[in-house]
């Protein structure tokens, strides 16, 4: 393996048009490139939203390879391409076994390739698990901030399901200006209830934690609810613990029963993406044969073209785009190329004459 600090994948004009090295950038890296950046990370997702958003992306639905004798798995493939000043193609390949977590190790893993706008060759793998909890909690942070413009800025928050994604998410909604004066936790696994405590006290910001075993209780004591758990169907399905009209971070996606979504203003990432897989945004629609229940999408609100009223819960339901881990992955590759750290597989492409 070779370390280079150049590359001859980013200029559309430089002629004559070469294959790019091949380059293979580890978990380490892509944290050493992202760790400390999260309020550059969030501007950099609402830039790809708006990238997105104006039609300059190709987002295809994402496709999920599941297997009979493993019915809990899965691994989903997202492809994307992704115009603006990003301009790059490829693929996250993401893997969920839940099992794992038993055997003490993380239930997600991922790799991301980019492909050279230009010549269509992959140009690099990404460690993906660390870009992936990335963009998903700048995503989660920029919906916080936005979503809560029209009404009293939360000051409780309240966690539902405390793995890793829970933890990226407190990480960017402190590093893009958070505080809260309670911090509540909920989940099903004492474990993971003991794990998120002990990293929100090693994290060292302010905010009274408190331990909820009633979902309820969560809900009814948090301005900020953030669902981050494995539920496959809905759970949680008293309208009355939404009274006080919070803001909801539906990472999870199938936590809520439709009936709350449908007292609710409802913003997505993607409307056709949300509106699948079995989320609870797919059946709401299902259960009224329409998408009325639906208010836009983050880009509308970002863009001014969505307004959130004050006066009933918001939910956010992101489905999470294949152009955001391209735009975080390539943030993360050229910084590693402007660090002269590149580690490039020498002769990964061999075959480079037609007639040999
Ligand atoms: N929308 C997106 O863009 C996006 C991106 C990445 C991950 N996700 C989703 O975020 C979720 C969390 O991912 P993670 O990596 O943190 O998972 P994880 O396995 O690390 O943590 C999930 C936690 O939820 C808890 N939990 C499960 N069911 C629960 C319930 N009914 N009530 C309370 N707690 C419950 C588990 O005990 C566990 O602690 C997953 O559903 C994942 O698919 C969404």
């Amino acid at each position: 393996m070779t370390t280079i600090g150049s590359t001859t994948t980013e200029s559309a004009t430089s002629a004559p048009m070469t294959v790019p090295p091949f380059a293979v950038i580890s978990g380490a890296q892509v944290r050493h490139a992202l760790h400390g950046r999260e309020k550059h990370i969030v501007e950099l997702v609402e830039a790809t939203y708006r990238v997105h958003g104006a039609g300059d992306s190709v987002n295809p639905p994402s496709y999920f390879l599941r297997f009979p004798d493993r019915p809990s798995s899965r691994i989903i493939a997202l492809p994307a391409s992704v115009g603006g000043e990003v301009r790059v193609d490829g693929l996250k390949w993401v893997s969920s076994f839940p099992e794992n977590v038993t055997a003490g190790i993380p239930r997600a893993s991922a790799v991301l390739i980019l492909n050279d706008h230009d010549t269509g060759y992959p140009f690099a793998c990404l460690e993906s698990s660390i870009i992936s909890a990335t963009r998903t909690a700048a995503s989660a942070a920029s919906a916080a901030d936005r979503l809560s413009r029209g009404r009293p800025r939360p000051t409780r928050v309240g966690f539902f399901g405390v793995g890793l994604i829970a933890r990226y998410i407190h990480t960017f909604l402190v590093g893009t200006g958070w505080s809260f004066d309670e911090i509540g936790v909920h989940d099903l696994s004492a474990d993971s209830t003991a794990g998120f405590q002990s990293y929100l006290e090693q994290s060292g910001t302010p905010g009274r934690i408190t331990v909820h075993d009633s979902a309820e209780e969560l809900i009814r004591g948090s301005d900020l609810v953030v669902f981050a758990t494995v539920a496959g169907q809905p759970h949680v399905g008293d309208l009355s613990w939404f009274a006080h009209n919070p803001l909801v971070l539906h990472v999870s996606l199938r936590d809520l029963a439709p009936e709350i979504l449908l007292a609710s203003t409802n913003i997505v990432d993607d409307i056709e993406h949300c509106l699948k897989a079995d989320t609870s945004p797919h059946l709401a629609e299902r259960l009224t044969g329409s998408r009325d229940f639906l208010h836009g999408t983050l880009d509308d609100v970002l863009a001014g073209r969505v307004t959130v009223p004050a006066d009933r819960p918001v939910v956010f339901s992101p489905f999470g785009l294949g152009v955001l881990d391209l735009a975080v992955g390539k943030y993360v590759y050229d910084d590693v190329v402007r660090r002269g750290e590149l580690h490039v597989v020498d002769d990964f492409f061999h075959e480079l004459s037609r007639y040999g």
